[in-house]
């Protein structure tokens, strides 16, 4: 018998990429879940496969991230973990021509939709205790050339680590993921495609590896389960070393010597 196999889970961004990735992992660990994305017809057809329910959200409509959440409650009677995920691109280009209307669509759809998701998750899971996780990014702990999206998540990175210390005493734990490139429809739309976006990572990354999105899925699963019961408030990245090489791998090639 799964130690999960009542728990239920809400996923937003579900449709595609890491948000599907991780709702097919949950769905063999036993997970009762709710997908939500601006897209649905990717989520009601991966709902489908599953049994478990999509509905169309936006995640920067208040009204429609507490719906997600009340709909997980009205057909399961509870909430054990909300995954924030669903994102977007957003505004790509240098600052002086990147319009204000674009930059605050991305801080709606990536920092209001982690708030809305947060706020009605920390409601619905009461006392019980639960685990709230955000999907940042190597963004949200470095710079990229995106303005937007790299003030966007490491905002979620800021509201992963206030929440976490309010929500503490209810065992609500709030971890974020920062993972650095997976190629998933995201990544691809920045290259020519998929083998070029794999290409890309690959040349840039310290472990000749390219994280893939079941990668980043049983990294939620992992922050999900029993087994992290004492993390929260954490960023954890998942970037085959990318965020730490300041060097090239290859400079620690150099033969051993001593300077003083
Ligand atoms: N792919 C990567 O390398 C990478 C790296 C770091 C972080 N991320 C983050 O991972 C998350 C998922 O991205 P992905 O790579 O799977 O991309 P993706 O485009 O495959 O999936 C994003 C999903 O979010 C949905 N979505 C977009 N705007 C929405 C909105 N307003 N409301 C609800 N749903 C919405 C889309 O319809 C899509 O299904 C994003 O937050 C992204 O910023 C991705």
């Amino acid at each position: 018998m799964n130690e999960q196999m009542d728990k239920v889970a809400v996923i937003t961004g579900a449709g595609s990429g890491l948000g599907a990735a991780t709702a097919r992992r949950f769905h063999r660990d036993g997970w009762k879940l709710v997908l939500g994305d601006l897209r649905v017809e990717g989520a009601q057809a991966l709902a489908q496969k599953l049994g478990a329910t999509a509905l169309a959200c936006d995640v920067a409509d208040e009204d429609r991230v507490a719906a997600l959440v009340q709909a997980a409650l009205n057909l399961h009677g509870r909430l054990d973990c909300m995954i924030n995920n669903a994102g977007i691109l957003g505004a790509i280009g240098p600052i002086g021509e990147t319009a204000a209307r674009d930059f605050n669509r991305v801080l709606e759809v990536m920092v209001s939709g982690v708030f809305y998701g947060t706020k009605h998750a920390a409601n619905a899971m009461g006392d019980h205790g639960g685990v709230i996780l955000n999907t940042a990014s190597l963004a949200g702990v470095g710079a990229w050339a995106n303005h937007s999206y790299t003030t966007a998540k490491h905002a979620v990175v800021g509201l992963t680590r206030s929440s976490a210390v309010e929500l503490a005493p209810r065992a609500i734990r709030v971890n974020a993921l920062a993972p650095g490139n997976v190629v998933t429809g995201m990544t691809s739309s920045l290259s020519g495609g998929e083998q070029e976006a794999y290409d890309r990572a690959l040349a840039r990354n310290p472990i000749p590896y390219v994280c893939t999105a079941d990668d980043i899925a049983d990294a939620f699963a992992y922050l999900a389960s029993p087994s992290a019961r004492g993390i929260t408030g954490q960023v954890l990245v998942i970037d085959s070393g990318l965020d730490v090489a300041v060097v090239s791998p290859s400079y620690h090639q150099a033969p051993g010597r001593f300077v003083e």
